[in-house]
């Protein structure tokens, strides 16, 4: 069993920020490696207080990502998500409607969070760590947090959607 560390967190100006990551090859997915990548990046994510962390933002250019919140008593319109590992990622269908809300990213630490653009409902496909195939539907700030997340793994960052509208 690896050592828990918390892992440095690739700021902004990085340029591993703006790839577009690789995919993870399917022979991969179920490796010793992996997986101790995911709970290093789970722990990194629980210690530094974050709901998403992307594999770019610890330096690796793969197309893997981890998602978790626990739920906030001031927050009832932020559902608890539970831990997902998103692995090749794809949004399948999107709504039209868009809407804004305040978003911060941990590459940007110390910078202020912005009203940020995002679809209200999604559909995503993605690989899990036993390399099955699942299919979700997500509304509201679950669906903000996985676009935030997979737009990671894109090279596309949250300054790239910034709302100038109040919502
Ligand atoms: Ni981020």
């Amino acid at each position: 069993m690896t050592d828990l560390e918390v892992l440095p967190i690739t700021q902004y100006g990085n340029s591993i920020l703006r790839l577009q990551s690789q995919s993870v090859p399917y022979s991969r997915i179920q490796s010793a490696d992996l997986g101790e990548l995911v709970q290093l990046m789970f722990y990194t994510m629980e210690q530094v207080d974050g709901v998403g962390l992307a594999a770019p933002q610890i330096g690796k250019s793969i197309q893997l990502a981890v998602i978790a919140f626990e739920g906030h008593h001031t927050r009832p319109d932020m559902m608890p998500i539970p831990k997902t590992i998103l692995i090749n990622p794809r949004i399948v269908d999107a709504s039209d409607e868009l809407v804004s809300d305040w978003e911060g990213c941990l590459s940007f630490s110390g910078a202020t969070r912005r009203l940020v653009n995002r679809h209200k409902g999604i559909t995503v496909e993605y690989m899990n760590d036993r390399g099955n195939l699942q299919t979700a539907e997500y509304h509201g700030f679950t669906a903000r947090v996985f676009q935030h997340e997979i737009d990671h793994l894109m090279g596309m960052l949250y300054i790239d959607r910034i709302s100038n509208e109040p919502s």
